[in-house]
């Protein structure tokens, strides 16, 4: 898999951008020399401006790389579409306010918000919305102190390090406790609405969590409610695309189903999709990975010869033992 192996870590960092030098003024990076602004009467061309920004490619591997999430892909595409057209209009002198980029991801685990998340900032990056393009993830306990005065200092760190990027809350709801007055959950919130409010040219935070859980807090915290201009929901997938997802992960890693393998492993998701703990996508990689073992160590079994075949072919020997299939439940 790629380094974009979200979920277990609480705070880390991803993507392309260098972080800037030490010392270094980001208010001071090499602007381009503003050029002069076109005639009123000039023409431009947004073709030509969406291959020099090289945002298809993002689009292109948006679509082709993740199965499914068909609105969050034309939403997507809409914010591309917005920067592209500021940076088109900026070329005739017409600026506006930049866009207000701040997102809430919904959707229950699995189901791609860290994966988007990442793309998301590559494009913003290179729409030149964000200068960095990388994503800062955190959770409560990364922004929170657990005594007085802590609170402050954390949340501030953590905006620094995503400055020029994404900062990526997860379960986000969790900075508030509305049974705890003295929680320091409301201390982070409130510096946070001033960075989304004064650095929206420059970072972008995402809210992710459950629906239900997200709509209680917005609903407690308006000034944060009023500041995400986009919602995305990530549904559940469907057992076609859990399958389709399944097969995509495997072509990556040089593996094939054989035809007995492909009902099998769709037989193993259908019923792990109604036990306990299922993780969408997620289940699916987890799945494969256990399948991967069980393909190695039948092999491993083997006397004789092997072939670039036996390699590569995972047989539903590989599924069955699957705890998806016993009564146990225990597996993501
Ligand atoms: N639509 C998709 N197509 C292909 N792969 C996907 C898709 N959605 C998710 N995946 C893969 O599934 C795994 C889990 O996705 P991801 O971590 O983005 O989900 P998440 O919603 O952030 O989950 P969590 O809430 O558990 O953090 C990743 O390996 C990701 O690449
Ligand atoms: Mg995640």
């Amino acid at each position: 898999m790629s380094a974009a192996r979200p979920g277990f870590a609480l705070s880390r960092e991803w993507g392309p951008g260098p972080a800037p030098a030490p010392g270094a003024d980001p208010g001071a990076a090499p602007a381009p020399a503003p050029a002069e602004p076109l005639p009123a009467d000039a023409s431009v061309d947004l073709a030509a401006e969406r291959e020099a920004a090289g945002v298809d490619a993002v689009l292109d591997a948006l679509d082709g790389e993740l199965i499914g999430l068909g609105p969050v892909k034309t939403r997507i595409r809409e914010i591309a579409a917005l920067l592209l057209v500021d940076r088109l209009r900026a070329r005739f002198g017409l600026f506006a306010e930049a866009p207000s980029l701040h997102m809430c991801f919904t959707g229950n685990p699995g189901t791609g918000k860290t994966t988007v998340a990442l793309r998301m900032a590559e494009l913003l990056h290179r729409l030149g919305y964000l200068r960095r393009g990388h994503v800062v993830s955190v959770t409560r306990d990364d922004l929170v102190g657990q005594y007085v005065g802590h609170t402050a200092p954390k949340t501030k760190e953590v905006l620094k390090r995503a400055m020029g990027g994404v900062l990526f809350i997860d379960e986000a709801y969790y900075l508030y406790r509305a049974e705890n007055e003295r929680d320091y959950g409301g201390e982070s919130i409130e510096i946070l609405l001033q960075y989304m409010e004064n650095h929206r040219d420059d970072l972008v935070v995402i809210l992710a969590g459950y629906a239900d859980r997200m709509d209680t807090f917005f609903a407690s915290n308006p000034g944060m409610s009023s500041r995400v201009a986009h919602h995305l929901e990530f549904p559940d997938y469907s057992l076609d695309e859990l399958t389709a997802i399944g097969s995509l992960m495997l072509a990556r890693q040089r593996y094939r189903l054989s035809p007995e393998a492909e009902r099998t492993f769709r037989e193993y998701l259908s019923r792990r999709m109604t036990q306990p703990r299922f993780a969408n996508a997620r289940s699916v990689r987890n799945a494969l990975e256990r399948a991967r073992l069980r393909h190695a160590n039948r092999l491993a079994a083997v006397s004789g010869p092997l072939g670039r075949d036996d390699l590569v072919r995972l047989e539903p020997a590989d599924f069955l033992a699957s705890r998806g299939f016993s009564r146990e439940t225990g597996a993501s």
